[in-house]
């Protein structure tokens, strides 16, 4: 979704800003915009579609200087993409300029307000309503315009703001978006994301609700929703450039599939001590639930069924498994005995905020599993366990899912060790089974190969099934969208029990079933299934442990994964499917890692 970025310092702006916006290009965007203080006055440039178009602008624009400016990447909520709906945008004035992620919900009120004195709106964005009325309030003190006009604001905003009567000053200031204030030496920036700032700085502050940014070159100044001077703790990022870089991969999806290994080793290790599982940052009481619910989206929420199964089968609690677009508009049924574990690799996606908030509201305890740090699920949550990823870019989530499955793994047994419902011999396998995950997972991405040579035999099935049981269904769904996001081919996934009861009249010759089999206990079962795919001419892609010999004669492909236990399953058979999607994907010619109509953070409704 849209990504804000910005820079005060002595360099010109407009290389800082579109080397920014390249770096948010990832979050899916359809036009781009930067704006300087010029000399006199506040100076523009906007494309529609990819920022190169914009960097062709700003190379034919040799009189564009300026060492203050802000920039923009818009993913097209309130009218189309358009150079005149791109930001930034500017106050009917010409003297502010302002770049916007979020929504401004009360715009068309506050738009009508503004019409009356005579403003003439150009956009039809929600967004312009905030530039024209910063000018309105603007009587000489920028801070006080700016606090007046955020005021105003319902929604939700990270915004950048310049003024033409303010050289080398931004102001910003968020509700529900991120914004993170970069700190340099003489030079400062701010960005809705770390990866827009990391080639630059590596020492930044997280912007919390409520709260304003005075950057200049000289310093920054932080105040609350008051106006007075906070004092923020400045966190220095561990990660380096190169791991929001490519690397030598032709995609980052491809990096961040072959990056799980350490991704897991990472979000693993840290946390097992004398093989016992230990949770220093979760002050919780177990005892206390009667019950879980998990919530998220997409791939999260499908590393959430695999969470369900795993914290069921352990801690012998009931448990739900969600999507956060239904739960939030459901008035579930909860309280204070409740535990609700939210799941989300970005932190921001709007329908899992809104769904945890309703939770809360309702007396729940909310833990969220989160990959970025600081972001606002991780903040509003009362406990929070970080999967350390690292920066993920591809749009389609892979070390992402991965790692959260991981973590509720953990999460799962270590619940299952304070609620005494493990004996002791299976805590301690389990354990052993986590920390050899790490090396199970580089395994399964040796069959990279393999997997090339089945995407070349399978890659124009324009439609196909996903089958399995219990955790392999689990996977069937995660393997389907990946599959369908990134290579747009029709796909659906089905517990292959069900497929008999309507979908099986879709089966037809030629027809690729992709059958998930190493979940054993029901190894049985879901090959009776594939006899009745086959017996109706399908053609059948098997996943299965190596060793699993009664497979060969059923399918007609098979891709072997090592063996794990049955509930850990999930992080080591969704390997080749990831790979398998990446390979269609590329041999149907599309963009791997920004795939049409997708954002990597969905931050609207
Ligand atoms: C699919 C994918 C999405 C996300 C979903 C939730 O590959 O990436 O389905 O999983 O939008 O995003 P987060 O985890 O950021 O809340």
């Amino acid at each position: 979704m849209c990504g804000i970025t910005g820079y005060t310092g002595f360099n010109q702006a407009g290389p800082i800003l579109l080397d920014g916006l390249k770096r948010l290009e990832y979050r899916g965007y359809d036009s781009a915009g930067i704006a300087v203080q010029g000399e006199e006055e506040i100076m523009m440039l906007k494309a529609t579609g990819k920022v190169s178009h914009l960097v062709d602008k700003y190379n034919d624009t040799p009189d564009f200087k300026g060492v203050c400016g802000i920039g923009h990447t818009r993913w097209a909520t309130h009218g189309i993409p358009s150079d005149t709906n791109a930001h930034p945008h500017l106050s009917a004035d010409g003297k502010f300029a302002v770049v916007h992620n979020g929504i401004i919900e009360n715009f068309a009120e506050i738009r009508a307000e503004l019409e009356k004195y005579g403003i003439e709106f150009k956009s039809e964005t929600d967004t312009e309503v905030i530039v024209q009325l910063l000018a309105h309030n603007y009587k000489g003190n920028f801070k006080m315009a700016l606090m007046k006009t955020i005021a105003k604001l319902e929604g939700s905003y990270a915004i950048g703001v310049i003024s033409a009567d303010h050289p080398g000053t931004i102001f910003c200031a968020r509700l529900s978006s991120p914004l993170i204030i970069g700190l340099g030496l003489e030079e400062n920036y701010f960005a809705s994301d770390i990866t827009a700032l990391v080639s630059n700085t590596k020492d930044v502050i997280d912007m919390d609700d409520g709260e304003v940014a005075e950057l200049t070159p000289e310093g920054v100044k932080i105040y609350d929703h008051a106006g007075r001077e906070i004092n923020k703790a400045v966190r220095h990022i561990t990660w380096d450039i190169a791991s929001a870089e490519k690397s030598g991969y032709e995609h980052f999806m491809m990096k961040e599939i072959m990056e799980q290994p350490q991704a897991l080793k990472a979000t693993i290790e840290p946390r097992v001590k004398d093989e016992e599982i230990v949770f220093d940052e979760l002050k919780l009481d177990m005892k206390k639930f009667n019950r879980v619910h998990i919530t998220a989206c997409g791939s999260a929420y499908h590393a959430g069924c695999v969470g369900r199964g795993i914290i069921e089968a352990l801690c012998r609690i009931p448990v739900e498994a969600e999507v956060a677009s239904e739960l939030r508009y459901r008035d579930p049924i909860m309280d204070d005995k409740t535990l609700v574990i939210v799941i989300s690799q970005s932190g921001e996606t709007a329908d899992t905020i809104a769904a945890m908030k309703e939770c809360k509201y309702k007396g729940a305890t909310v833990l969220a599993i989160v990959n970025v740090v600081g972001s606002s699920i991780a903040k509003l949550a009362d406990h929070c366990l970080y999967t350390w990823a690292g920066p993920e870019i591809a749009v389609a989530t892979t070390k992402g899912y991965t790692t959260q499955v991981v973590l509720l793994a953990m999460f799962a047994v270590w619940a299952a060790g304070e609620l005494k419902t493990i004996s002791h011999g299976a805590y301690t396998s389990m354990v052993k089974d986590i920390m050899r995950l790490p090396e199970r997972a580089q395994r399964a991405l040796d069959l990279n190969s393999r997997v090339m040579k089945m995407a070349d035999k399978y890659y124009d099935n324009q439609s196909l099934f996903f089958i399995g049981r219990n955790m392999d269904y689990a996977v069937a769904l995660e393997g389907s969208l990946k599959l369908k996001e990134i290579s747009y081919l029709h796909s659906e996934a089905y517990a292959a029990g069900e497929l008999k009861h309507g979908t099986i009249a879709l089966i037809e010759p030629g027809r690729l079933v992709v059958a998930l089999c190493c979940y054993e206990k029901l190894l049985d079962k879901t090959i009776s299934n594939i006899q009745q795919v086959k017996a109706r001419g399908a053609r059948v892609l098997a996943v299965a442990h190596e060793g699993n010999r009664a497979i060969v004669t059923e399918a007609d492909d098979v891709l072997f994964v090592p063996v794990t236990d049955p509930l850990l399953v999930p992080v080591i058979e969704i390997i080749p499917m990831q790979l398998f999607a990446y390979y269609v994907a590329k041999k149907n010619g599309c963009d791997i890692d920004k795939p049409k109509n997708l954002a990597k953070s969905v931050t609207v409704e």
